[in-house]
């Protein structure tokens, strides 16, 4: 009953999303495209079951409190920054500064590092998959982060540069973003970097300052993408700006990509948490 429904919302969703594309012109289908998301959001919130996000943060919260691994433990003993365990607000306080690691991690690489040393699971395979292609119906990191993030939201992001290694991530982060590069010599700056600008039919959001769009667009990341039905997360969104900008592959969890979101959560500090939300 529910999973029709769900795919009820989403054809009519994507139908009202998409068919705006043939029509008329580029500015009026783009102003088409945002209005169907529009509509497409306010038909979620008006039935908060028909999410398809929300089935990920389902998975998640079931990968969570499974015992496996050779240690044959769940991650609920994981420390995500308030203490192991701590779920609630541990994500709004992401990226930060773990003793343990000895470095500033986002929700992810977190994860990464709970799995590995709390269950004793090799990561390398679950970072190879952790973009999900289609079809898959959803990665391992991509329920989990899911799950994490819907803990803390409804609260404000809260961006940590107490320790000196998150004032430097920080400061690799900002440097990251206006570092021009590639065979196009883009910086993030180049499409990020003012308010109402678009390539083609999307909006690009103005991340260089600490706006109301950065906050708007940085605190509803995993989102469900309903181009791609599936939540994707902010590494992957940080992958793929990487790939439209004709750079060599980044590393999933690496310290460069941990850096640019510890940067851009400086950015939306305040903003309030809404994930998974839903985007184009
Ligand atoms: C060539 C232009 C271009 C460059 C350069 C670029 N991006 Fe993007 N970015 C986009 C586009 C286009 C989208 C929207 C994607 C979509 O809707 O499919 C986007 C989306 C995003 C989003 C999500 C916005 C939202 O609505 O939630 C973030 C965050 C982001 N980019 C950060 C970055 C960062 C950080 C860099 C540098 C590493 C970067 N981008 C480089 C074009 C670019």
């Amino acid at each position: 009953m529910m999973k029709r429904r769900l795919i009820g919302a989403i054809a009519v969703g994507c139908a009202a999303v998409f068919a705006t594309f043939t029509a008329a012109g580029p500015v009026l289908a783009q102003e088409d495209a945002s209005k169907g998301i529009e509509e497409y959001r306010k038909m979620m919130a008006e039935d908060p079951f028909a999410n398809p996000g929300l089935l990920f943060v389902d998975s998640g919260e079931a990968l969570w409190t499974e015992k496996r691994g050779p240690k044959n433990v769940s991650l609920e003993g994981c420390d995500l920054g308030k203490g192991p365990g701590v779920l609630d607000g541990a994500f709004a306080e992401l990226p930060r500064y773990f003793k343990d690691a000895d470095k500033v991690m986002d929700v992810e690489s977190r994860i990464l590092w709970c799995m590995e040393k709390l269950q004793g699971i090799d990561t390398k395979p679950i970072i190879k998959g952790a973009f999900s292609k289609r079809g898959e119906g959803g990665s391992e990191m991509e329920f989990l982060a899911s799950f994490v993030g819907s803990k803390s939201n409804g609260m404000p992001m809260k961006s940590q540069l107490s320790h000196p290694k998150e004032k430097e991530a920080y400061a690799i982060g900002e440097a990251l973003f206006y570092m021009r590069a590639g065979p196009h010599d883009f910086s993030c700056q180049t499409c990020h970097g003012t308010k109402g600008t678009r390539i083609r039919l999307q909006e690009l959001p103005d991340l260089a300052e600490p706006t109301e769009d950065a906050r708007k667009t940085v605190a509803t990341w995993p989102a469900y993408r309903v181009s791609q039905e599936r939540v994707r997360t902010m590494q992957h969104r940080m992958a793929d700006c990487y790939r439209q900008m004709r750079m060599p592959k980044v590393g999933y969890g690496s310290d460069a990509v941990t850096a640019l979101i510890t940067f851009l959560a400086k950015q939306a500090d305040g903003g309030e948490i809404q994930v998974p939300a839903l985007k184009r």
